[in-house]
């Protein structure tokens, strides 16, 4: 069975080409931006840590990939820097090598989240990996969970896939498509 990454990778893949523009959210150690810039056209990374924009640089730079574009910005900036995205990935939570206390947050995420879904494409889709293990991690999953199931149903549609039966809270993928075309009724 597939993991949760594994299954945020392939729901992406399955739709992204090489005329797309697509959005990492959370830049952190640059393996969703690398991931994404060998299947678009264009990535915009963003990353509140200047040490998330280094690693990302650095990774990329061994890939010989020169598609991405890292800015040290929080998500819910976006719309300042990308106006429509066929696909976006989050990676909640904080970076593993890094300080923990920097973490991702509710209001920014939802934010982000927000803004993405309305530039996004029809057709295209949103993956988030939700880690909830830390400090407050319960309260930023409660919230996307919120937004996402209010999503109107007309536009968008939106699936979880979690583990049932692993202990120590496992993350879990939320997906979230918009349709072509509008649904009626
Ligand atoms: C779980 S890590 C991401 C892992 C990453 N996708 C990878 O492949 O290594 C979460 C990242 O979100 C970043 N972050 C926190 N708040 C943010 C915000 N408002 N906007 C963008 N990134 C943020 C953290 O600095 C951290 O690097």
């Amino acid at each position: 069975m597939k993991r949760p990454l594994e299954m945020a990778h392939d729901f992406l893949a399955e739709i992204v080409t090489k005329k797309d523009i697509v959005v990492d959210a959370t830049m952190g150690n640059g393996h969703d931006t690398l991931f994404l810039a060998k299947l678009a056209k264009q990535v915009y990374a963003f990353d509140i840590q200047e040490q998330a924009l280094e690693k990302t640089q650095e990774r990329l730079d061994q890939a010989g990939m020169t598609n991405a574009q890292l800015i040290l910005q929080g998500h819910e900036t976006l719309d300042q820097f990308v106006t429509e995205a066929k696909v976006g990935i989050f990676n909640l939570g904080y970076l593993p090598s890094a300080d923990k206390s920097v973490i991702t947050q509710p209001q920014t995420t939802i934010e982000a989240l927000e803004k993405l879904c309305h530039l996004l494409v029809k057709g295209g889709r949103i993956a988030i990996m939700i880690y909830y293990g830390h400090e407050g991690g319960d309260t930023e999953r409660d919230a996307v969970l919120d937004f996402v199931s209010q999503l109107n149903q007309q536009e968008y549609t939106a699936t979880i896939y979690r583990t049932l039966n692993q202990v120590n809270n496992p993350p879990f993928l939320v997906m979230i498509e918009k349709l072509e075309r509008y649904r009626h009724g």
